[in-house]
């Protein structure tokens, strides 16, 4: 099997699944997501993510059944096959006539997909990838993972125009947030500096789980503000993300990071974190 999928605990084929255009999320994007990486078949930091979304759900007021949803997600799983995987979960306020206020007591849509997933080849994460900086342009509860996505989606084709593979968010005074689907690190001088949580940033999963991973390894992590003048005079730069894992950054804004190869900071912490992934360490 390929792609399938759930939609409020129908399963069936990508292509053959809907959602009434009356639903919220269609028209409003109110709506909040979670996407997990699937390794041999397992459901990788399922914990983190579940939590994650929960704090999301939360965030907008949104009720949902976690549990159920959580059944629906391993089932639509089971029934793909699929041993190296994404699955994307998208909970929306649920269906109602457009009206920006909502309704009390509106039942959540849930849709689970779950696709084969290609690992980036080895040459491309040797190589690394550049990244270009575009202004922060968002609202300012990043930490919510919503499927608002209009300036990450622009920011990404962007970079991809650009002939980069990421592009990060920078504040007027220089503050690097993240990219616009991945986290950001800097090592200087063996130790590891990431943007603080808070609501700048989403809480990448894969960031925090470096961050122990590098702390494991005997580095200094620095969650504090991190500037774009920074990323220049680092030695490595990296992305985190779901899918992303760690790799490395090259390149930033056209001008190359120390000497323009990925560092061995940034491949000891993937190999490290693959290690861990093998192990089921989440
Ligand atoms: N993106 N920052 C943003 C804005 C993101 O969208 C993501 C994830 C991350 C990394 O978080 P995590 O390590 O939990 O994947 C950081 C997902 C993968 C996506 O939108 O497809």
């Amino acid at each position: 099997m390929s792609a399938w999928c759930c939609v409020n605990g129908r399963y069936g084929p990508i292509d053959e699944a809907t959602v009434p255009i009356n639903d919220r999320g269609f028209l409003f994007g109110d709506s909040v997501y979670e996407v997990f990486h699937v390794h041999d078949g397992r459901l990788w930091a399922a914990e983190r993510h579940y939590r994650r979304l929960g704090r999301s759900l939360e965030a907008i007021g949104l009720n949902a059944d976690l549990e159920a949803i959580r059944g629906w997600v391993d089932e639509t799983l089971r029934q793909s096959r699929l041993a190296e995987a994404m699955v994307y979960l998208h909970v929306t306020r649920g269906v109602a006539p457009r009206n920006h206020a909502f309704p009390p007591d509106l039942k959540p849509t849930v849709v689970i997909t779950v696709r084969p997933l290609v690992a980036m080849p080895e040459a491309e994460r040797r190589r690394g990838v550049k990244a270009i900086t575009v202004p922060e342009v968002r609202w300012r509860r990043r930490d919510i993972k919503s499927t608002n996505l209009l300036p990450n989606v622009l920011a990404k084709q962007q970079a991809i125009r650009a002939g980069a593979y990421e592009a990060l968010f920078v504040e007027a005074d220089g503050t690097v947030n993240e990219g616009s689907s991945t986290n950001v690190f800097l090592v200087r001088d063996g130790a590891l500096h990431t943007p603080a949580k808070g609501p700048q940033i989403l809480p990448g999963i894969t960031r925090d789980l470096l961050v122990e991973t590098a702390r494991e390894q005997g580095y200094a992590v620095e969650e504090r503000t991190v500037k774009l003048s920074e990323l220049f005079e680092a030695d490595e730069v990296f992305l985190s993300g779901t899918t992303t894992e760690a790799l490395g950054v090259v390149e930033v804004d056209s001008r190359r990071i120390a000497d323009g190869q990925v560092g061995l900071v940034t491949r000891g912490l993937f190999e490290a974190y693959s290690e861990r992934v093998r192990q089921g360490r989440d």
